[in-house]
């Protein structure tokens, strides 16, 4: 080697580095999906964040900067749903000039797309992950429970083709009873146009969804069926810890994915932190607390202070929570929520 690399990258308590980050920018959406904010729990009296408890896009990107510089390589922003955020894109400015992030993205519910697309290409944005679960507008209206129409959603998905945010991805969660069987009438619809749609299993997010074992489509069982109409085989990971379990298929029209995390979940290769609005870092989608960073953002602490304070959480990580998963588990203990941390 020609000359040295100083490698940042930290590892945790089994070995795996921090990579990727997930950055909630709001704990509300104008959704009510039954699997993530059911409209009992998330109602008119529902207490979200305020403003001043937010962190501000300039401590969001200090913060972002600062892990970088420790090996993070991908941010995406996520929820609740972004795009209710205020000029969401001039954060998006802020993040793109950080020195060494290799890949900005966002998830969204796609229904303020057509608006907002072309802007946060503009800004810097990459590419774009957009939720859709049902192809057909009454489970989708049932499942989004705020009658939100199916084409909304694949006009915002047009809109962000027509403004260069690409790769597009869509995600579907699957819930047995609900949309199972429309899975693939999606895949077909998305079958041959480059837009990669990968089926989520069910997961027991949270505690306020109502999540059964009974209520999940493992993979194995979701592959089947799209193969039976569809052929498709597996094809090879991208890289290390990718979420999806990626599939072609066989007539080379594409691609499509499965995410398994409780038929066969990866927490071996998980590199995720996830940051919530507030400025709490969550080591593991389902961890009961996060560690505080935003009063260490306020209280004066040095670039080098939170850099330590990051490592500290980081070294001691043994987050595995998917392949201790039980039946039973989730009557259990206190977890944070999907729409809090945005999944
Ligand atoms: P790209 O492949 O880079 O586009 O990202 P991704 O596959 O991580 O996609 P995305 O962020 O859209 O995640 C899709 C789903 O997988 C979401 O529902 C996440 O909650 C879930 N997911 C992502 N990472 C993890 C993880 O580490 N653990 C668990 N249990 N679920 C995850
Ligand atoms: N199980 C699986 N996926 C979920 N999502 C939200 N709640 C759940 C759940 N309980 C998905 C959203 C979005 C992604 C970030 O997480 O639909 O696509
Ligand atoms: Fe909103 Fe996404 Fe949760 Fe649906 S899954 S309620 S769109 S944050
Ligand atoms: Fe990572 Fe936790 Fe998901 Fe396992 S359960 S993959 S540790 S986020």
């Amino acid at each position: 080697m020609p000359y040295a690399v100083v490698d940042m990258t930290l590892f945790d308590a089994r070995q795996r580095p921090l990579r990727d980050l997930r950055i909630s920018v709001t704990d509300r959406c104008n959704f009510r999906c039954t699997y993530c904010m059911p409209k009992e729990i998330f109602g008119p009296d529902h207490a979200f964040l305020q403003r001043d408890e937010l962190l501000s896009y300039e401590e969001i990107t200090r913060l972002a900067r600062i892990f970088v510089s420790q090996g993070i390589e991908k941010i995406r922003l996520t929820g609740g749903e972004p795009l209710v955020r205020r000029d969401l894109p001039a954060l998006i400015e802020q993040l793109r000039t950080i020195p060494g992030l290799q890949d900005l993205t966002l998830t969204t519910n796609g229904s303020l797309l057509r608006q907002q697309a072309k802007r946060l290409k503009e800004a810097g944005l990459q590419r774009i992950t957009v939720s859709l679960d049902a192809l057909d507008d009454a489970t989708f209206k049932r499942m989004n429970d705020v009658g939100v129409p199916v084409a909304t959603v694949l006009d915002g998905i047009e809109a962000a083709r027509e403004a260069g945010l690409w790769p597009i991805k869509v995600n579907a969660v699957v819930e047995r009873g609900v949309n199972d069987a429309g899975m693939v009438d999606l895949a077909r619809h998305f079958k041959g146009t480059g837009v990669i749609l990968r089926f989520i299993e069910f997961m027991d997010v949270g505690t306020t969804n109502g999540w059964k074992l009974d209520r999940v489509v493992p993979l194995r069982e979701m592959a089947d069926r799209i193969n039976a109409d569809l052929p498709i085989e597996p094809a090879e990971a991208n890289y290390r810890g990718e979420v999806a379990k990626r599939w072609r298929y066989l007539d080379g029209s594409g691609e499509i994915g499965f995410i398994s995390s409780i038929s066969q979940p990866f927490c071996g290769d998980c590199t995720l932190a996830r940051l919530s609005p507030e400025g709490e870092l969550f080591t593991c989608l389902f961890a009961a607390r996060g560690h505080d960073f935003r009063s260490r953002l306020r209280d004066g602490s040095s670039d080098d202070d939170l850099a330590a304070y990051l490592a500290s959480v980081w070294r001691v990580r043994d987050d595995r929570y998917s392949e201790m998963r039980t039946a039973e588990t989730n009557a259990a203990a206190a977890r944070v929520e999907m729409s809090h941390i945005g999944g």
